[in-house]
């Protein structure tokens, strides 16, 4: 039965008020209207009570107290705002101005602080006391973020965010009295430290001490209670986090992770470098009109009309001459759900090509053949699942790099409570951290997959596979207490990555999926096994079709073909390099595809990710997230549903959807009812 929270009567400023007994007064100051300003305190970390700024009298108590950490009581007496209350609080702010170099001037932050916003609200115009500050360093080893020591009021925002939320207490407080800085690990700089660059301390940090070196401030002074903020998801790496875009002029100046509220998620709205900085990197030549290639091999640009008549000709053209199956379509699994759609339809039924795959269709095919080996389709578990896991065995996958904050929750579930973690045949930054690791050479993944299987049924057979791994004697042992501890475990997980899922034999991940089942299956069938996929919306192609289970065929016999390129790398996959030599390749892009510009003849620009709407599947594919689009495409570039849309008519097909908002739908339905 649901008990409800005992109630508190106070007065604050002469208004009486009733809030949930534990609630501090700052809370209940808020709830009620009343503003008290802050400066240590943030809403998604604990209460700290350093900087004093929100001081306010309470009946009976001799001393100001800080609203942030004193808990109401019954009948308190509260006033948040006098001329008593109001000098101490700027007093108090002198002295953190005087204690080090806050110029605002020189500062990147300026604009954007909170510290200089107290500053104005409080009148503070000079300082009565004197300046008695160090110089101190400034850290610029990091490709990311910069620290400046200098600009640090040493309000702790930064180290509590880095222990509570992220887990990795890296951050901490350093010497004493005057000296006292905020450092990393055992006095490192940023680069040499074990941060992993989630840029999450920058976000909560009131000042310019940590600043996003790659935040475009100087071009728009960095105001961002001026620019837009558009609540959207990152599909990067397919945990689809919440983001909060910040842009101005059409320009993306900042991404925060969404901090506050329960979003439901283990990580508490986070970002990992990728969703937080690399975003805000301008990579790849952007592509601004259509061009086609000439027979002298140099590339010319073309009009809208010329480009999409003579994409559709060719298709048309070798669709009547040799038939479908001489043309191909290949995309990047990096496009959201509906642009697969459009392209999958328009392949395959528009120009009836006879092969259809993604960039990733190896991965693909491989856990295909683990499910027909299984005799029967898997739901993957929900990432979400990970910190519950009791064992968590990560195989061939290093998270840090494709689903970072994969790599975060299992360093705090290691630092805090013990979570055992097995890291086998690939290493990650977290890996010293790990309760298991046991390096293979490449190839050897199998043969250790097979001494687990052997383990586990108690069969001396893995001994056999074990050396033929080249395990040397430290790892076969911790082998033996990964078998051990996966026995005894109650709630165990595999994660496993590209190593696993690039064997061109499944029978690997087929004997995981089955060691799996043994341990019982999640709510909802989901079997305890989570796939890290290679692309941001891998989950939603594989699941809507476009990647082929059938083998990549002998590529002599294509005429034509054409090609969805998304990300700036998506040009210099392994799967683009045969185009060559195939009679005409169209590719759909944002970027000029440099590595592919002697394998293809025509272009067409499309927006890039950040000016798409659309929706991604997560990487378990469980959810899908709706990513509204961040900026505007430039002028003159076509939306990809207006591009699909004039070839489709050009070839004589009619889609069975007559809008945006039909094609989400039809997506959306598509997912729902498929396991991969
Ligand atoms: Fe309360 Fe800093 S906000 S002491």
């Amino acid at each position: 039965m649901e008990t409800k929270a005992k109630k508190v009567k106070l007065t604050i400023d002469g208004k009486e008020v009733v809030v949930d007994d534990g609630a501090t007064i700052l809370e209940a100051a808020r709830q009620n209207g009343i503003k008290i300003p802050t400066l240590c305190q943030h809403d998604a970390l604990s209460n700290w009570g350093g900087c004093r700024m929100c001081v306010v009298e309470v009946d009976g108590s001799p001393k100001l107290v800080a609203s942030c950490v004193m808990p109401v009581r019954d009948g308190m007496g509260v006033v948040t705002t006098n001329e008593y209350i109001l000098e101490c609080r700027r007093t108090m702010l002198e002295f953190i101005f005087a204690e080090r170099n806050h110029n605002c001037m020189f500062c990147p932050q300026s604009g954007d602080c909170e510290l200089q916003d107290l500053a104005y609200e409080l009148q503070m115009d000079h300082l009565t006391v004197a300046f008695s500050f160090n110089k101190f360093p400034t850290d610029v080893t990091n490709e990311y973020m910069a620290i400046d020591h200098n600009r640090c009021i040493l309000c702790g925002r930064c180290v509590r965010a880095c222990k509570e939320i992220v887990g990795a207490s890296v951050l901490n407080f350093q010497n004493r009295g005057p000296k006292s800085l905020i450092g990393m690990d055992l006095n490192q700089n940023r680069e040499e430290s074990t941060c992993h660059n989630d840029g999450l301390c920058m976000q909560v940090c009131p000042t310019g001490a940590m600043v996003n070196r790659y935040r475009g401030h100087y071009a728009v002074k960095g105001h961002s209670k001026d620019c837009q903020q558009l609540d959207t998801v990152c599909s990067q790496c397919g945990l689809l986090c919440p983001t909060i875009n910040f842009v101005k002029d059409n320009n993306l100046l900042n991404i925060e992770g969404k901090l506050t509220g329960d979003n439901g998620r283990p990580d508490r709205g986070q970002l990992c470098y990728k969703g937080r900085f690399e975003a805000l990197k301008n990579t790849g030549k952007r592509l601004d009109s259509p061009m086609a290639r000439s027979g002298d091999g140099t590339w010319k640009t073309a009009t809208w009309d010329e480009i999409l008549k003579l994409v559709s000709e060719k298709l048309n053209d070798i669709k009547k001459k040799e038939g479908g199956e001489a043309m191909f379509g290949l995309a990047s699994s990096a496009a959201s759900n509906e642009e697969l759609v459009l392209f999958r339809d328009f392949m395959t039924r528009g120009c009836s090509a006879g092969y259809v795959d993604t960039f990733d269709g190896a991965h693909f095919r491989t856990v295909v053949g683990a499910n027909k080996e299984g005799k029967q389709a898997f739901r993957e578990a929900s990432w979400k699942m990970i910190p519950q896991a009791d064992m968590v065995i990560v195989l061939g996958a290093a998270p840090s790099q494709s689903q970072p904050m994969i790599s975060t929750l299992l360093g705090k579930g290691i630092l805090e409570r013990g979570q055992k973690v097995a890291f086998l045949g690939e290493t990650d930054p977290i890996q010293p951290y790990a309760t298991y690791y046991i390096p293979v050479t490449d190839g050897a993944l199998p043969l250790l997959i097979g001494a687990l299987k052997a383990g586990l049924k108690g069969s001396g057979d893995g001994v056999k596979l074990l050396e033929k791994a080249g395990l040397e004697a430290d790892a076969v042992k911790a082998f033996h207490e990964v078998v051990k501890s996966f026995a005894d475990s109650v709630n165990p997980i595999f994660i496993v990555g590209e190593k696993l899922t690039g064997l061109e034999d499944p029978m690997a991940l087929a004997d995981i999926v089955s060691l799996a089942k043994q341990k019982g299956l999640y709510p909802e069938e989901a079997l305890r096994l989570i796939i890290l996929k290679p692309r941001g919306n891998s989950a939603g192609a594989w699941k809507l079709g476009i990647s082929s289970s059938k083998k990549v065929p002998g590529k002599s016999k294509w005429k034509a073909g054409l090609v969805l390129l998304g990300e700036p790398d998506d040009s210099n996959l392994a799967a683009l390099e045969e185009l060559k030599g195939v009679g005409f390749v169209a590719a759909i892009s944002p970027y000029f595809p440099e590595s592919l510009a002697d394998k293809i003849d025509a272009l067409i620009p499309k927006p890039a990710w950040l000016e798409e709407e659309g929706t991604f599947t997560s990487v378990d594919g469980n959810e899908t997230a709706y990513k509204q689009k961040s900026l505007q495409t430039p002028v003159g570039i076509m939306g990809s549903w207006e591009i699909f849309k004039n070839l489709a008519e050009r070839v004589g097909f009619k889609p069975d959807y007559q809008s945006w908002k039909d094609l989400s739908q039809k997506a959306e339905r598509e997912i729902k009812n498929r396991n991969c």
